[in-house]
């Protein structure tokens, strides 16, 4: 289909309803920003991250997996600076009551031209001043001062309120794998340069236009930090910038919807940084991120904790404190990407229209459907189901018309559907159906596991 006209309702309304995510709290009117993931949205966002796993951690000699806590010693948040600078510039409207992000306003006013991300808050401030940017709700011209916003969320731990340590759920998974870095180096014997990785939560209280799960209050990262020596920084961030776009193109991502973006403004301690973008249905937008950051995050950890961070390189004795490349991106982001890429409606030669989820088969919530012709073909059907959800997820299905049938798997991209027909009672073959191409094939029952095991592997 005409990419162009994919717009982001259409993928809200077939993951609603096909069970691959629902609005949060739905049925208490929901909650702005969060989202639940359903029956084939768990699967679909599990088998994207198991593929960023197997090719981060799995496939490498030297990068090593762990899932530290969410809730940290909030020092840790001292160190990192989240604690006085992850914030947002926000601004108030007094007419109409609503909160706006300033940088948003600039970057709309703009259309793009400017970039607020290299302005200070006296010069987005000034900005806004000298172009009378109205409020986007109301239309009025009536905002309080810019204020910084932190986004963080949080709590207290302890009987009491007062009592209590004020505590934060995690903004980014980056901070446990710093902690981490003298256990995971000691008990694996690792040698400088390794990584470290983890998937997980991570919440921010941010102001979102919505976009469905572009942006949320609750997500999910996969980070990957590399520790190295100073002088292998710059090849290490261009060798993350390529891995990272690898991945992508891999998981079946056009080259078209992917660009890299460099950073105009750079954290002080920071020599080089870019996203990867994709072209979302709202435009080009942040995928991920890759970051050349000095040894700063061990060096504030080493201050703050009083732990000592150096290494000493076993072959020269040298003893540093690793810099870092960090290379983060957001699971829920990465399932919209796969979403949009994947989405297309065609025209069949019956004039009918159907929608298609283009997944790579490894990433596919489902990799195979049973479908038996009719009802009474069904205690054959389960057993080729028992059998072969021994290797796959596989979904079951015997309501509705074989064409109808069809279609719903087509939507929520099974790559394979399996058809139990009165030969099968016969001879043991069953009609095996291709997703992309229609095509259909018949095999024997006994081939079908290492039929669909060949085509589903991501490598
Ligand atoms: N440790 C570095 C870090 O957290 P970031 O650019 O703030 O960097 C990394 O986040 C990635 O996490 C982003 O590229 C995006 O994919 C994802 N992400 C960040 N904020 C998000 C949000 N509010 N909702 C969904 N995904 C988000």
């Amino acid at each position: 289909m005409d990419k162009t006209k994919l717009t982001m309702d259409k993928i809200v309304n077939l993951c609603k309803t096909r069970g691959l995510i629902f609005p949060g709290s739905e049925i208490y009117g929901g909650m702005g920003n969060t989202w639940d993931y359903g029956p084939a949205g768990v699967e679909l966002k599990n088998n994207i991250k198991r593929s960023w796993w197997k090719r981060f951690v799995q496939e490498s000699t030297n990068s090593y997996g762990i899932d530290a806590a969410i809730l940290m010693n909030s020092r840790v948040w001292d160190a990192s600076g989240h604690t006085s600078s992850f914030s947002d510039p926000m601004m108030d409207c007094k007419n109409c009551k609503t909160r706006h992000r300033a940088d948003n306003l600039i970057e709309n006013h703009s259309k793009g031209a400017v970039n607020p991300d290299t302005m200070t808050t006296e010069e987005m401030q000034a900005y806004i001043e000298n172009h009378k940017v109205n409020c986007p709700k109301c239309g009025n011209y009536a905002w309080t001062p810019i204020r910084q916003f932190n986004l963080m969320f949080q709590t207290s731990r302890g009987v009491t309120e007062e009592g209590g340590n004020k505590i934060y759920l995690r903004p980014e998974t980056a901070q446990g794998e710093f902690v981490n870095f003298l256990n995971v180096q000691r008990t694996t014997r690792a040698k400088v340069p390794f990584g470290i990785a983890q998937i997980g939560k991570a919440f921010r209280n941010e102001i979102t236009p919505g976009n469905f799960i572009f942006r949320t209050i609750e997500f999910e990262q996969m980070e990957h930090q590399w520790f190295c020596h100073e002088k292998d920084r710059d090849n290490f961030y261009y060798e993350f910038k390529d891995k990272a776009m690898k991945y992508l193109l891999d998981l079946g991502i056009s080259p078209d919807h992917l660009r890299f973006h460099d950073h105009d403004k750079l954290a002080h301690y920071a020599k080089a940084a870019c996203d990867i973008q994709y072209l979302f249905p709202i435009g080009w937008s942040e995928l991920n991120g890759i970051h050349n950051r000095s040894d700063y995050d061990l060096s504030r950890h080493q201050e703050f904790s009083g732990k000592s961070m150096l290494y000493q390189d076993p072959f020269t004795n040298e003893k540093f404190v690793p810099s870092v490349i960090e290379y983060s991106i957001g699971a829920d982001r990465l399932t919209l990407a796969v979403l949009s890429e994947a989405y297309d409606e065609e025209t069949l030669e019956n004039g009918e229209t159907r929608v298609v989820m283009h997944f790579h088969p490894a990433i596919a919530p489902y990799k195979v459907a049973i479908l038996p012709l009719q009802k009474n073909l069904s205690e054959k059907a389960r057993e080729v189901f028992a059998s072969l959800s021994k290797e796959f997820m596989c979904d079951y299905d015997e309501a509705g018309s074989i064409g109808k049938r069809y279609r719903r798997q087509d939507e929520i991209g099974t790559p394979f559907c399996v058809t139990i027909d009165f030969d099968t009672l016969e001879d043991n073959t069953v009609t095996i159906r291709d997703r992309d191409t229609m095509k259909q094939e018949r095999i024997a029952i006994s081939d079908l596991t290492s039929y669909i095991a060949e085509r589903i592997k991501f490598n």
